[in-house]
């Protein structure tokens, strides 16, 4: 393996907001990598300047940072510019990954189901907003991540103080319309879908709590959902994925509403990483362990 790859790089850490994760998917990765038998080594690009990659003489980074400064496109540009291959989306997908608004656009104009929003801003008026998109709805910074400052909101009287709290993370904030139904996430490897997941949570959604902590949450793979759904949604997903010119390896998440009609929510170009991340067990009902799960996405690192 360490023919094959070379001297690698495991970027981990860095300074968003989901530092903490980073650092735990980063360091699962690196034992799965040097179990493998690559040559890997962790790399925190808040405390090493990118530039000693090359004079560290590193052949190709995987990339396990979440968030801004590692999921933006911010460090697929740095190492586009340093000549090293790295594992996931360039440089364009990334960046427009990490905006849910701008990849509602995209989406829309192609004609794929997302759920109705519109751009907040100091001057709207809860009560019109929630005549026209109607209520509950979701407030979201559109580049956060891990459900950050995100609200669910059930009355007018709460809309205020959601999008205050959801400025605090991005000057642009949405208002989308929630989809009461089943949350699904469809990871992608290679650029093809893997099963879904199929998430349960008893909280009023898929927070951070329950994200990371919460022992409460519920992910069910294989589905159960029926065949011809499973394909469907895997499809959507998978265009989805292409159109915002997205490769290698991430996740969709997506929600399946009563009537069985999938909406999509947004892409992760870097989703966790742990053992008990999403995209490891979707690659487990697979078939493909851990291990196995983060050579193949190695292989895929590519510069252009
Ligand atoms: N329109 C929506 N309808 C229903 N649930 C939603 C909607 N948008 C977000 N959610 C819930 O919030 C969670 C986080 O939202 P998401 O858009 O995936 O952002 P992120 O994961 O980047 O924080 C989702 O996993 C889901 O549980
Ligand atoms: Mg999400």
């Amino acid at each position: 393996m360490s023919e094959k790859f070379g001297k690698v790089a495991v970027l981990m850490g860095g300074r968003s907001a989901e530092r903490e994760i980073s650092l735990k998917s980063g360091t699962m990765v690196l034992a799965a990598l040097i179990k493998s038998g690559v040559d890997a080594h962790a790399f925190d690009p808040r405390d090493e300047s990118l530039e000693t990659l090359k004079s560290q003489r590193f052949d190709r980074a995987f990339i396990a940072l979440h968030g801004r400064l590692g999921e933006d496109g911010t460090i697929q540009g740095a190492l586009e510019y340093l000549g090293v291959p790295y594992t996931g989306s360039g440089v364009m997908a990334s960046a427009l990954a990490m905006d849910k608004w701008r990849t509602k656009l995209l989406w829309q104009a192609a004609g794929l189901p997302t759920p109705p929003y519109e751009v907040m801003t100091a001057r709207t008026d809860p009560a019109d907003l929630a005549k026209r998109i109607g209520l509950p709805l979701m407030v979201k910074p559109v580049r956060e991540g891990s459900s950050i400052g995100m609200s669910k909101v059930t009355s007018v009287e709460k809309l205020a103080p959601a999008y205050e709290l959801a400025t605090r993370y991005d000057e642009i904030v949405i208002a989308e319309r929630f989809v009461e139904g089943t949350e699904l996430t469809a990871a992608i490897l290679d650029g093809e879908p893997l099963p879904l997941i199929r998430l349960e949570t008893p909280r009023v959604f898929y927070d951070y709590e329950a994200k990371y902590f919460a022992d409460d949450t519920r992910y069910i793979c294989p589905s159960g959902l029926p065949d011809e759904t499973e394909k469907y949604v895997q499809r959507q997903a998978k265009t989805a994925f292409r159109l915002l010119g997205c490769s290698g390896w991430g996740r969709v998440d997506l929600m399946l509403d009563r009537e069985g009609s999938s909406w999509l929510l947004e892409v992760n170009t870097i989703p966790g990483m742990t053992d008990h991340s999403l995209v490891p067990m979707a690659a487990r009902a697979r078939g493909i362990s851990f291990e196995d799960l983060c050579v193949r996405i190695l292989e895929s690192a590519h510069v252009g």
